[in-house]
């Protein structure tokens, strides 16, 4: 069954550049009525949010400052969306980064944020808890699918992302609060977090290593990512993990079951 965007409410976490504000301007593009920016950096989230309401129509886009790292700041970025917009039907889980060098946090921001973020999607927008259903759309990447040497932290994180995302997206829950929950495998693409990717390892071999592997892969630029995530939010059923690389169309990828990837004897 497709979602309708049209006329729909979003909260987009990490919305105030790369990907996560291209997600914003397609979501508006295709006539979502508002989004909420949530980010940790007031200054570009303020500068991002004026520029949408001069394009797209005053009121078009709030934003809220957010640590999503910190529970109590990540739960009122929820409610003060939630009450602004009168509910929420699009919630993107975006805020990443990719830096071995604080594990740590990256697990925090990649992992526990995300997880902490999909049950407050689920509270507000399920139906059980009174609310309309809804689309959960949170950001994986390529490195959920495959092994990387030189970020190994950052794929597990990614890993991660993609074991939450498919069994929040098993039918027990959907049945219950008529919420999709997709996943996005972004490849690499051209902001910030790319860029600084080599500064930001273990170590200085490492950081070679980690530079050298993202450069042998297609790049493309975050529009292309943002095209992708319309259409799974549209198309792609409960639990789908989606890969958008190298500038090419968004597809979905099968992931084999046990039974089906025994080797050996
Ligand atoms: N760029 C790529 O090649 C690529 C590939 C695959 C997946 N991804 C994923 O896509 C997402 C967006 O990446 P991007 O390339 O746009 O990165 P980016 O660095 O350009 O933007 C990340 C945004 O998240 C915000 N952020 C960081 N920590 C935060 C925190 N604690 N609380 C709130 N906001 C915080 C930053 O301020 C920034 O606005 C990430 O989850 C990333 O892992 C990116």
């Amino acid at each position: 069954m497709t979602f309708d965007v049209k006329g729909k409410y979003a909260l987009v976490t990490g919305g105030a550049t790369g990907i996560g504000l291209a997600y914003v301007k397609e979501l508006l593009r295709n006539g979502v009525a508002a989004v909420a920016v949530a980010d940790l950096d007031d200054r570009k989230g303020d500068n991002a949010v004026k520029e949408l309401n001069t394009e797209f129509g005053s009121g078009k886009a709030i934003f809220i400052k957010c640590d999503v790292t910190k529970a109590d700041e990540l739960t009122a970025t929820f409610q003060k969306a939630a009450q602004t917009f009168k509910g929420l039907d699009i919630v993107i889980n975006n805020a990443g980064i990719l830096d071995d060098s604080r594990w740590e946090m990256e697990i925090a921001i990649n992992v526990t944020a995300v997880a902490r973020g999909t049950w407050l999607a689920f509270d507000i927008m399920g139906k059980n808890k009174g609310g309309r259903g809804g689309v959960v759309a949170n950001i994986a990447s390529i490195l959920g699918l495959q092994a990387m040497a030189g970020c190994p932290v950052y794929v597990a994180t990614k890993h991660a992302v993609v074991g939450l995302s498919r069994s929040f997206g098993m039918p027990y829950h959907f049945d219950r609060t008529g919420v999709k929950v997709v996943t996005m495998c972004p490849g690499v693409t051209d902001t910030p977090l790319i860029s600084e990717a080599h500064h930001r390892q273990f170590t200085d071999d490492l950081g070679k290593e980690c530079g050298r592997e993202l450069d042998s892969l297609p790049k493309q630029q975050p529009e292309n990512v943002a095209k992708g995530m319309l259409h799974i939010i549209r198309n792609g059923s409960n639990g789908s993990v989606w890969v958008s690389e190298g500038g090419q169309p968004v597809y979905e990828v099968a992931i084999p079951e046990r039974e089906t990837i025994r080797v050996g004897n």
